[in-house]
């Protein structure tokens, strides 16, 4: 069976048919107010379920307690703050009770929401305990910096979702993707996240999940990443690429999860186990500084946090060493499995694997698989 959704009911936010038609049309006379496609992505998020069992953007008492339990107001755990940020000028003239259109900068009105209350918060604070620290070079607090310092709260409805177009064919909602398990008789589902190309190590340990369960969901963060990380349609191209050669393909499906990366490491690893939960996954993958940035996380600290609330939090985590390929070994290992010193592991950092693909140099093969390398070389050039 595949899993219950966080907090027991799969959220949907969405208008269809007539009644969206309808919406749409009220929601055109509303005030509007123009948001940026991070907070687009979490009206889509919300609307389809992604986050259940979150129904609009945080109030006061759930963003609090997130910020200082990991937990929404009644107890259910939530680890990352989903707010909508306001300045004080624009929170101005919106009134509690008033409903009021969510217009992207291409003009679409991707959803209203019922304005339940408008309150300050503590970005420091709010950085530290999400993030981990309150330096602004990291890429995640300085979002938070950024933001106006007006949280609206209140519930949403989502009237027209983001366009995939370009990943269509990889596009599925957590009702879809749930079914999608139960057609083909998954029991066990692995939920893998990446914002990367699929790498050697990424392969192994997806792999060595796949031993121990029925189907792996490749769920690819799409949304709104960092500028040097590899751009979305690359990665795409890529997973297209290393699936046909290296993949059973009756135990793989590859699914765009469409949300911003936030790079809070331990905190992100909670939210990711969270939505791949509702995406019907029983299992998750927690490898090395996962949802992790520069060095401001431990290795093993995403691990170590989801395992304090790996038992209520309803997915089984397969938390995975950090793993290399051993030239001894011939194989790829961990320090679990590899008895050989560090000199025999083939070891590249993210910038060394950038700087090679850039000149057109393919990284070794027990890095990145070549097909994956060639992918990789031709989409540098072309951005
Ligand atoms: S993430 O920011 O989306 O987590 P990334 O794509 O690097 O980034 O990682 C995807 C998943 O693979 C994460 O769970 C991460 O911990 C894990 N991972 C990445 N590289 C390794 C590695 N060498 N060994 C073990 N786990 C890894």
């Amino acid at each position: 069976m595949v899993n219950q959704p966080h907090g027991g009911r799969l959220i949907s936010r969405e208008l269809t048919g007539e009644e969206r038609e309808q919406a749409i049309k009220n929601a055109e006379k509303l005030q509007a107010l123009t948001v940026n496609s991070w907070v687009v992505s979490d009206i889509e998020l919300i609307g389809i379920g992604g986050f259940s069992p979150l129904t609009g953007f945080m109030g006061q008492k759930d963003y609090e307690s997130v910020v200082d339990n990991t937990r929404l107001a009644d107890g259910t755990i939530w680890s990352i703050p989903m707010t909508l940020p306001v300045t004080e000028d624009e929170a101005e003239p919106f009134n509690i009770g008033e409903q009021i259109a969510l217009k992207g900068e291409d003009g679409v009105i991707y959803g209203t929401i019922n304005l339940e209350e408008k309150y300050t918060y503590d970005e420091k604070k709010e950085a530290q305990n999400v993030y981990g620290t309150t330096d602004d070079a990291h890429p995640g607090v300085m979002k938070v910096y950024e933001k106006g310092n007006v949280y609206l709260g209140g519930a949403i409805t989502l009237l027209n979702r983001p366009d995939h177009s370009q990943f269509e064919a990889y596009y599925m909602d957590p009702a879809e993707t749930r079914q999608m398990f139960e057609d083909a008789g998954w029991k066990t589902i692995v939920g893998f996240q990446t914002r990367n190309p699929v790498h050697r190590a990424h392969e192994h340990i997806q792999k060595t999940a796949l031993e121990a369960v029925d189907g792996l969901l490749l769920n690819p963060l799409v949304g709104e990443t960092k500028s040097d990380d590899i751009p979305a349609d690359v990665r795409m191209e890529s997973y297209e690429t290393i699936l046909k050669n290296y993949y059973v393909k009756d135990r793989v499906r590859l699914v765009i999860y469409p949300a911003a990366m936030r790079y809070a490491g331990p905190r992100e690893a909670i939210l990711h186990a969270i939505v791949r939960k509702n995406y019907g996954c029983t299992h998750f993958i927690v490898g090395r500084d996962h949802a992790g940035v520069g060095d401001y996380y431990g290795t093993y600290d995403a691990q170590q946090l989801v395992a304090q609330y790996e038992e209520e939090l309803g997915i089984q985590i397969f938390k995975f060493e950090h793993a290399f390929y051993c030239t001894v070994c011939e194989n790829m290992a961990s320090a679990k499995t590899c008895p050989h010193d560090k000199e025999n592991h083939v070891h590249l950092s993210g910038t060394k694997v950038r700087e090679l693909l850039r000149n057109g140099e393919r990284p070794p093969k027990e890095f990145s698989r070549p097909e994956v390398a060639d992918v990789l070389i031709k989409g540098m050039k072309e951005n």
